[in-house]
């Protein structure tokens, strides 16, 4: 008999919805993706050669299970170069992805039944992950019609004697939202006063728009660096997803308590891969900026293109490649006998119809959302807006 605590995990989401469209596809059925959650670029040519060099140098042992010194040192100079912390070696630490530093995080922190704040709509892993580790998910959800902004004030009604964390997550997946540095630091001194964790994914740091700048909220004080866990990783920056490297900054004990975990788990991450991430890291930034810049691109024509479009209304995400219309408009609509009741039903109706593939925002809880990812080619993204458009408007 499998085991409850794998009974009570939800499959990954967009894990599953990927599945269903790759055989959509084998079957000969041109789909627009929109549900894509990495970047559609190759890997910088130059961050391959270096895996290739250490393949053949014979690099491909086991390394220290925080990851090679070297790799940490690195990671260390860009903390400083991007926003003037210091941390050592032994505060880091080098994972497979980022998931797996967020779980090592969490196992490292939360005893059985203490609480984790999530702010939703939130990336899907994160609830599993709290469970698994035995965790309380308290959901504090963000307001649509203020751009789903870090809300301090209704966190602080979500604190209890129990709670031992929040995990935040800005740039925002799915929403794209960004978090203010006054918004972020007050959230700072509040898990300084109330001695809790914060456990801040910036995966998407560099995926940002308008003059937004990713404020790192360990930089906000010592005192609050005390309390952070910065999660990020190569797999968006440097579209290297399936080289599985991500790293986790933090306190001392926490970060060996985190390998500790990683080292009974998993060893070490791929080795290669380490060497890899030292290149992406120490050198050009450019293809870094490239892809920002096309993204930007991307995320203002589809803006304009859906903010256009009758019934169908979206914030403004000023960070990562997703934006998050609500459709709530379209429930009880139907079109050819089939009714939409819900974010499922029009998604499955757009892959059916416009084959276009969306997320249901049901997937980060934000039932009234469907999550359309740009990391697409301009060209499709404009096929799969006219598309969009055409399929909502028979929606009657
Ligand atoms: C918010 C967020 N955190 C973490 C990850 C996982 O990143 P990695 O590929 O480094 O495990 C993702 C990937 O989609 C993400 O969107």
């Amino acid at each position: 008999m499998i085991s409850k605590r794998i009974q009570n995990m939800i499959p990954s989401a967009t894990l599953e919805q990927a599945a269903k469209i790759a055989e959509l596809k084998n079957q000969g059925i041109q789909i627009i993706g929109f549900n894509v959650g990495e970047p559609d670029y190759n890997t910088p040519t130059n961050i391959i050669q270096k895996a290739e060099e250490a393949y053949h140098l014979g690099l491909t042992k086991y390394t220290p299970a925080a990851g090679m010194v070297a790799l940490r040192e690195v990671i260390c100079q860009k903390f400083r170069k991007e926003y003037g912390l210091d941390y050592a070696p032994k505060e880091v630490l080098v994972s497979a992805g980022a998931k797996q530093s967020l779980t090592n995080a969490l196992m490292a922190i939360v005893d059985p039944g203490d609480e984790v704040i999530i702010l939703t709509p939130c990336w899907v892993s994160y609830l599993e992950m709290v469970k698994l580790a035995e965790g309380v998910p308290v959901l504090v959800p963000l307001e649509e019609n203020d751009g789903f902004r870090l809300d301090v004030a209704k966190i602080r009604k979500n604190i209890s004697e129990k709670t031992k964390a929040i995990i935040i997550n800005s740039p925002n997946n799915p929403t794209g939202a960004v978090y203010s540095k006054e918004d972020l630091r007050q959230l700072g001194q509040m898990a300084v006063e109330h001695d809790f964790y914060i456990i801040s994914d910036e995966i998407y740091e560099f995926l940002v728009y308008e003059g937004e700048k990713n404020v790192c909220v360990a930089a906000l004080s010592p005192e609050i660096k005390e309390k952070t866990i910065t999660i990020n990783g190569m797999s968006k920056a440097y579209a290297m997803t399936g080289w599985r490297i991500g790293y986790a900054v933090g306190p001392t004990q926490i970060i060996k308590g985190m390998a500790d975990y990683q080292g009974n788990t998993t060893t070490s991450p791929n080795t290669p891969a380490q060497y890899a991430s030292i290149e992406a890291l120490a050198n050009s930034q450019e293809s870094v900026e490239m892809m920002r810049a096309e993204f930007d691109r991307r995320r203002r024509y589809i803006l304009e293109r859906i903010n256009a479009m009758k019934n169908i209304h979206c914030s403004i995400p000023k960070g990562a490649f997703y934006v998050m219309p609500n459709v709530s408009y379209f429930y009880g609509r139907e079109y050819k006998g089939l009714t939409v009741n819900n974010s499922l039903d029009l998604a499955n109706y757009l892959l059916e119809e416009a084959k276009i593939a969306v997320v249901t925002g049901a997937a980060f809880e934000a039932p009234d959302n469907i999550r359309i990812s740009y990391s697409n080619s301009m060209e499709n993204i404009e096929k799969g807006m006219d598309r969009l458009e055409a399929a909502l408007s028979k929606l009657k």
